[in-house]
């Protein structure tokens, strides 16, 4: 499945809340569809009831009561007794409520004779009222016309109620017919949207499952590569946000792994030179020694001896970096912290370090402001720093250079002293400047006969942090570095 650029961007929420909205949309589009014929049909079925079935009852009623009522009529024209008259008119009144309730329920697009039943009922009724006056004037009249013209009327009243009765049965009829395809007609579609959302709701399920899924397989494997050692990194080919921002979390990981592993196997590199150098000229010296070459000078023996003695030096300096390297990482690292006079640390190492700066002609140029205050800190460690700093400066500038080291308090924030260690050496690329202080880091800039394990910058900074200070560096390459620690003025612990 090939997965659009433009999803993409969505985040995986995004996704799974559109796929969501969709569904519902269309469930509330069929709650929506279903509800509204269930109510039409509803409203057909109420209609058949209180509509047509009570227009048929009426008409029934209708009947029955007009033969009755002219049954009535009949006996008072015969007895001339006024008891059936009263009845009679009795009835005419409840009939007409009748027929006019009919045509209310028959309405403009009900049966059309209904109409027709009371012009016939109000003909019979005025008929009636005639013969009666002749009846009750002992008048001669044709009594046979009358009653043919009353059956006339009588049959034709008749007729048309049983018609209209007959009408508003078809009419019912085909409201049981509409709502009988109505409610065909929810059934299928309720299925056929049924069915349709079911396919959605998979389809979208899929679609977001295999884009999310995919990604996350690819850094799976990414992982599988790494934990068999190959950090070569590969991006992940379109994702959703977070799993892209994952990946790019990911590779970065991979980058730095990748740069750990070139440091270390750079560290075993550095090392294993700077243990087999002087073990190779302890060994050589040694021999020497042993096969009693300068049997008779004594002045060389001396020599050689100091060699074997300085060799021994740095190799323990060596080994007692790494040492302490792992003791500060593991926090291991015991300070002893007393209020010392910063002006004197400097001197004594600056003048530790003379010989070895007049054997290269280096001058040094030491300024430290006169008020600065005693700081509380570990005298030891902070001796270490400057050694570091100022052996660096003494090992990256040539001969007849210059180093100074300042010390005062910072302008911006008194708190804080500030020394710094410039040269006018070699110098470092701006992409270096911060990596120098990550262990093991050094520069292979064609300066490959300087030796050193890349421990001292890293040494230094964890003795600063440990300070509550801060260190950095500013160079410009090939003109010389400068070297900038911070240290509190009141000790934070
Ligand atoms: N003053 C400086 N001028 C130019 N480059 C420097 C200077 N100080 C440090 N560097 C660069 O920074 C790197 C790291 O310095 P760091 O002191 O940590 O290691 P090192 O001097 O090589 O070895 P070590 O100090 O452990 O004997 C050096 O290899 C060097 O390339
Ligand atoms: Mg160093």
């Amino acid at each position: 499945m090939k997965f659009s650029p433009y999803l993409m961007k969505f985040t995986i929420f995004d996704r799974l809340l559109m796929g969501y909205i969709a569904i519902m949309v269309l469930v509330f589009a069929q709650g929506f569809y279903t509800v509204w014929n269930l109510r039409q049909s509803h409203h057909l079925i109420q209609a058949i009831d209180t509509v047509d079935g009570t227009a048929i009852r009426l008409s029934e009623r209708l009947i029955e009561d007009l033969f009755s009522q002219f049954a009535f009529g009949e006996k008072y024209l015969l007895s001339g007794d006024a008891d059936y008259l009263n009845r009679f008119e009795t009835l005419t009144e409840d009939t007409l409520r009748r027929m006019e309730d009919l045509e209310k329920l028959a309405g403009p697009r009900g049966p059309s004779n209904v109409s027709n039943v009371s012009g016939l009922y109000d003909r019979y009724v005025t008929l009636f009222h005639e013969e009666a006056e002749l009846v009750r004037r002992h008048a001669v009249y044709s009594r046979e016309s009358h009653d043919r013209r009353k059956e006339i009327i009588t049959d034709g009243l008749s007729g048309q109620l049983k018609q209209i009765i007959q009408d508003f049965k078809s009419l019912r009829n085909e409201k049981i017919a509409t709502s009988g395809q109505i409610l065909h007609k929810v059934y299928n579609f309720t299925f056929g949207m049924a069915g349709f959302i079911i396919l959605i709701g998979a389809l979208v399920s899929i679609y977001n499952t295999r884009s999310i899924n995919g990604p996350i397989l690819i850094l799976k494997h990414k992982t599988r590569e790494i934990s068999e050692g190959n950090f070569d990194v590969r991006a992940v080919v379109r994702s959703p946000p977070e799993i892209a921002e994952l990946d790019h979390d990911f590779t970065r990981m991979c980058e730095r792994l990748k740069e750990l592993e070139d440091m270390k196997s750079n560290f075993v590199s550095h090392v294993s030179h700077e243990l087999r150098t002087p073990l190779t000229v302890i060994k050589e010296a040694s021999s020497m020694l042993l096969e009693d070459i300068f049997r008779n000078h004594h002045r060389k023996r001396h020599e050689l001896s100091s060699i074997i003695h300085e060799e021994c030096d740095r190799l323990i300096m060596a080994v007692n970096r790494i040492l302490d390297l792992s003791r500060m990482e593991a926090k291991m690292m015991p300070f002893d912290f007393t209020e010392c006079d910063v002006k004197t640390l400097i001197q004594k190492c600056v003048s530790k370090m003379s010989p070895l700066m007049e054997r290269k002609n280096i001058d040094v140029e030491v300024r430290v402001s006169e008020t600065l205050p005693f700081a509380a800190m570990d005298p030891h460690q902070i001796e270490q720093v400057m050694e570091n700093l100022l052996g660096n400066a003494l090992k990256y500038t040539p001969d007849n250079g210059l180093i100074s080291v300042r010390g005062e308090l910072l302008e911006k924030d008194p708190d804080y002293m500030k020394i710094s260690v410039s040269d006018n050496g070699a110098g470092i690329a701006g992409k270096d400047l911060k990596k120098i202080f990550d262990k093991f880091h050094r520069i292979d800039n064609g300066r490959g006969t300087i030796r050193g394990t890349g421990l001292g910058l890293a040494i230094v900074k964890h003795i600063i942090d440990s300070h509550g200070g801060k260190i950095w560096a500013e160079s410009i390459e090939g003109k010389g570095s400068t070297f900038y620690f911070t240290l509190p003025v009141h000790s934070s612990s």
